[in-house]
């Protein structure tokens, strides 16, 4: 299982998965490419506990409320092939929007009550989009097991409690953030950030495990030119979504 085999049809990779012996136990990991080391982590504990490991490439429009972030999503196709290699990734699936909707988003997952909250409440629509297209995805790879990371601890327990209520097969494992050495989450986004305010970023993080008030954080942030937009606590953990020269970044902690 060495090869890295890359499929952008849908059928022929539903014609593959269809032709594996049933005991061949499948990882999943769903992601919008950009990869980095988080990714990398989430890749490589799929390929420890799977015999096969399936990536998903598929930069989600419809969970974009901005068409702007959406514009300016990073792509990095050729340097996220070789991280999915080296990670140990067995495919690739990159479907276009085409097949992955053809039904031009129809049909949709809505959650009412968590989804409303923190992300969902400043991206309106965002987890519509990401319960659908994780819901498809789901459906098409039929893993034994998908792995989420924990930054987007959200969207992680409201897949996981999506898949349980469909009554889906596949097991959700949430994996813990993966940090740079000054604190800053991985995401996506980060590479986004100049060079200052790359400096400032670890300060998020800072702000938030070490306050609880909205307030003071907000004041503590502005004086670095990072804009707050939520810090809130559910679950046994606190949130925190923040603006740098216009980028969105999020983290979250246990408490
Ligand atoms: O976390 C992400 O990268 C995306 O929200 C996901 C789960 C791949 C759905 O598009």
């Amino acid at each position: 299982m060495s090869e890295l085999k890359v499929f952008n049809s849908i059928k022929e990779f539903m014609q593959y998965r269809a032709s594996l012996a049933p005991t061949i136990e499948v990882g999943f990991v769903p992601t919008m490419g950009a990869l980095h080391n988080g990714h990398a982590s989430l890749i490589k504990k799929s390929s420890l506990e799977n015999q096969l490991t399936v990536l998903s490439i598929f930069v989600n429009p419809t969970q974009f409320n901005n068409p702007d972030d959406l514009k300016k999503y990073p792509r990095t196709w050729e340097a996220d092939v070789e991280l999915a290699k080296t990670s140990g990734a067995n495919i690739i699936l990159s479907p276009t929007y085409e097949e992955l909707y053809a039904d031009n988003y129809r049909f949709q997952l809505t959650e009412k009550e968590f989804s409303k909250n923190m992300e969902g409440l400043h991206r309106p629509g965002h987890f519509d989009g990401v319960l659908t297209v994780v819901m498809k995805l789901l459906q098409i790879v039929r893993a034994d097991r998908a792995y989420f990371g924990e930054k987007d601890f959200q969207q992680y327990k409201l897949i996981q409690d999506m898949a349980r209520n469909f009554f889906l097969q596949t097991e959700i494992v949430g994996c813990a953030t993966v940090r740079e050495a000054d604190g800053l989450a991985m995401s996506s986004r980060n590479v986004r950030l100049s060079a200052e305010a790359r400096k400032k970023a670890p300060l998020i993080y800072k702000v938030l495990t070490e306050y609880s008030d909205s307030l003071i954080a907000k004041g503590l942030l502005k004086q670095n030119e990072i804009e707050l937009e939520y810090l809130e606590q559910h679950h046994g953990r606190r949130f925190i979504a923040a603006y740098l020269e216009g980028i969105r970044l999020i983290d979250n902690v246990q408490i």
